[in-house]
């Protein structure tokens, strides 16, 4: 068990690029599943993440290469790939779960172990049930396991979404793909992960339309064939150091970050007072956008929702700055109850933090003071070693493993923009064990 150790005081400074989305290619590589034969995803993130669905498809039968100097994932499918996903990997990872939707239109029937609960708060399946009901399954769950049944193959439907859920929507769409006649899913999600899942399935031979707004329309087909696939970039990461470089007032380039993709939250980073510049790709280098900040940032109210909204990933980001920002925010959660458990670590850096329900209130200060934190989740783990940046001293954050859930290399990155942050093993960890 390791922790991240930080010294504050450090300002980001240079150019890094992000891999990637983690967020997509979990779910690309689960849409290989859809095609017998090779399919290839490219600029695979080397997170741990990427490994567990890797290991999660060789036991159903796939050949998993991953080529980290590459930064692709070969996958091999057989023509009837194997259909239970067992708990010891739903359990390590939640997004197993989008299994669900390929191996049911593939194999007729699966099992996937439900998932418990989750350090960000309940996360029901409703969702995903019930649209997969809707295309003619019958959905139980059976010692621990979602067992999903369709042997006379899926049916195109009507689907109503409560909620513009990212993982119901992308596993109602890879089970449409292959379900006789057309399938529409109303309140879709409309995140940019869902769009590359969108472009990589229509690749494979899927005939989807409306892909980036809230009305998806599948017209289901025989047949998909294997395909390679370049991941949109990751726009959590390249969040995380824009917001980075603005309360550590730098200047950080991220290369192959989509400020398209990233409108609102760097937005709030223009009312900060950062300066945000497109940067435009050139002589073979790749494009992204520039972070710029030189005095202390303002405090900006955010309000999280489903994309374009604000991203719910970024709330521990816009947490710590606002934690050493000129005034008092108002920040709040509308996707998930219990990313607030965030603000109890960061409490403990001396930052000025109150919660009432899903609403928070800031108070910046000028600086946090070093303490040993702990990373309840990916985001968490980020935002506390950003927020240690710009505290007096050393913060230590342990539970790294969650951090290398979705950050690859991490500790480079930083090091190389400047700022003293460095892994060791986890003391208190080892007098647990
Ligand atoms: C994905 C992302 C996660 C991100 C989230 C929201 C992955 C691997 N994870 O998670 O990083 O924070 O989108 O952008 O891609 N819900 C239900 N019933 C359901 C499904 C969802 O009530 O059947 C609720 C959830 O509890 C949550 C909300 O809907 O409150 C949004 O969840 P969802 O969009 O499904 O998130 P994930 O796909 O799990």
């Amino acid at each position: 068990m390791e922790r991240f150790r930080v010294e504050g005081g450090g300002r980001l400074q240079g150019e890094v690029r992000v891999t990637g989305a983690k967020n997509s290619v979990l779910k690309l590589m689960a849409a290989a599943l859809l095609a017998e034969g090779e399919s290839t995803i490219v600029d695979v993130p080397a997170i741990l993440d990427t490994e567990i669905m890797a290991e999660l498809l060789r036991r159903l039968g796939c050949g998993v290469v991953h080529e980290t100097a590459a930064s692709t994932v070969r996958i091999d499918v057989p023509d009837v790939p194997g259909h239970e996903a067992d708990y010891d990997l739903v359990r390590r990872m939640r997004a197993s779960i989008c299994v669900l939707g390929p191996l049911l239109a593939r194999c007729g029937q699966v099992s996937v172990a439900r998932p418990g609960g989750d350090n960000i708060g309940s996360r029901p399946l409703d969702m995903h049930i019930s649209g997969l009901e809707r295309l003619g399954a019958t959905v139980e769950t059976e010692h621990g396991f979602i067992v999903a049944k369709a042997p006379h193959g899926l049916t195109g439907a009507q689907v109503w979404l409560d909620f513009p859920s990212v993982g119901a929507t992308e596993n109602i769409l890879m089970a449409a793909v292959l379900a006789r006649g057309t399938t529409v899913i109303d309140n879709a999600a409309r995140e940019p992960e869902i769009v590359d899942l969108c472009l990589m399935l229509e690749q494979m031979g899927a005939r989807i339309g409306g892909a980036g707004t809230s009305t998806l329309e599948i017209e289901g087909v025989d047949r998909l064939t294997p395909t390679t696939h370049v991941s949109v970039p990751d726009r959590i990461v390249a969040g995380t150091w824009a917001y980075a470089a603005a309360m550590t007032r730098g200047d950080v380039l991220v290369r192959n970050g989509r400020a398209e993709h990233l409108e609102i939250a760097l937005d709030k980073l223009v009312r900060s007072g950062a300066t945000v510049e497109r940067v435009a790709a050139e002589g073979g280098g790749e494009g992204g956008f520039r972070v710029r900040m030189e005095q202390r940032p303002k405090a900006v109210d955010v309000v999280t929702l489903p994309f374009p909204g604000f991203a719910t990933d970024l709330l521990p980001m816009v947490l710590a700055l606002n934690s050493v920002a000129d005034g008092a925010a108002m920040v709040t959660e509308n996707v998930f109850e219990a990313r607030f458990m965030f603000v109890d670590e960061l409490a403990r850096l001396g930052a000025d933090v109150r919660t009432d329900g899903h609403h928070c209130v800031v108070r910046g200060k000028e600086r946090l003071s070093g303490a040993p934190v702990r990373a309840h989740d990916i985001r968490a783990g980020a935002g506390l070693i950003m927020a240690g940046l710009v505290a007096d001293g050393v913060t230590t954050v342990s539970d790294a493993y969650h951090v290398d859930r979705g950050y690859p290399g991490f500790t480079d990155q930083l090091r190389s923009l400047g700022v003293d942050v460095s892994r060791e093993p986890d003391p208190d960890a080892m007098l647990e064990g």
